[in-house]
């Protein structure tokens, strides 16, 4: 690829998302953009980068978003969150609260903010009113979060109790877990641009999830998405973040109450 064209892909990617393409990207945009291409009957990138560019196609940008970026995730991913946040949901129900509302800010293919619904009703059963907001920027993880259907080895990682306590399995040819409603309805979920706030969202809110996707961001997008968490969480509502993800060196409110997780004081 032209080292022009890599630069433009650079930036058209980074005004969109705010992922930053380090300078050894390019093999990796490369190989990506390489299924967009195929699918378009485009043949070169140079092609690509025209048609993402004149066509005013947002569908195709987010296409391209999708091509970038990693969706990763798992179950139950960093599971000390899932304990920290049953321990402080039980907390917070012992001292009178019955409202809980957590974010998952990336959620991707929908095992974050399932795995958050399945400890929320495993705490605080169904007498409360618990509501998670899922958002991503990419509309295809969005559709298959939504239809909440895993392969048997995206659930492996969980137990055998939520397994069976949370799915319902389904064989349609294939074998397949479908999550059950009663987790299902506790999430809504909503395409978001974590680099563009302010978010159309009002808050108060108890947990933010924002886990693995800072790590794809500046300085500059990092630290404006954290005030903008801080000003939607509730004061004593927490944070957590990916371990591989420090919020060290930003000027940022929260107070660090573990490695990967901190509090709005
Ligand atoms: C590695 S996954 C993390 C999923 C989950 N939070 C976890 O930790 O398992 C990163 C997700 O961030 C999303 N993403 C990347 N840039 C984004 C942006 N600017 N706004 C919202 N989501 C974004 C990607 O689409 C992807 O689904």
């Amino acid at each position: 690829m032209k080292r022009e064209t890599m630069e433009r892909f650079r930036a058209l990617v980074y005004d969109m998302s705010g992922i930053n393409l380090g300078d050894k990207k390019e093999a990796l945009v490369s190989a990506r953009i390489g299924k967009r291409m195929r699918a378009l009957n485009l043949e070169t990138p140079e092609d690509y980068l025209h048609y993402v560019e004149s066509s005013g196609d947002q569908a195709e940008l987010v296409q391209l978003i999708d091509a970038i970026s990693t969706n990763v995730t798992s179950f139950f991913r960093e599971a000390d969150h899932f304990q920290f946040l049953a321990e402080v949901c039980e907390k917070w129900r012992a001292a009178g609260q019955r409202r809980f509302r957590v974010w998952s800010a990336a959620s991707s293919s929908g095992e974050e903010p399932y795995s958050i619904a399945m400890t929320m009703l495993d705490t605080l059963g169904s007498e409360c009113d618990v509501r998670i907001l899922a958002t991503d920027i990419s509309t295809k993880v969005l559709a298959q979060a939504r239809a909440g259907l895993y392969a048997p080895q995206r659930v492996a990682g969980c137990d055998r109790a939520t397994v069976l306590r949370h799915f319902q399995k389904e064989v349609n040819g294939a074998v397949q877990y479908s999550v059950r409603p009663a987790v299902r309805r506790l999430c809504v979920f909503k395409q978001l641009n974590l680099s563009q706030p302010p978010f159309p969202m009002r808050g108060p809110l108890d947990v933010v999830f924002c886990r693995n996707v800072m790590i794809y961001f500046d300085a500059r997008v990092r630290l404006a998405l954290l005030r903008e968490i801080h000003r939607l969480l509730k004061p004593g509502g927490y944070l957590c973040v990916g371990h591989a993800e420090s919020l060290t060196g930003l000027d940022h409110n929260f107070t660090t109450v573990r490695p990967s997780i901190c509090r709005k004081d």
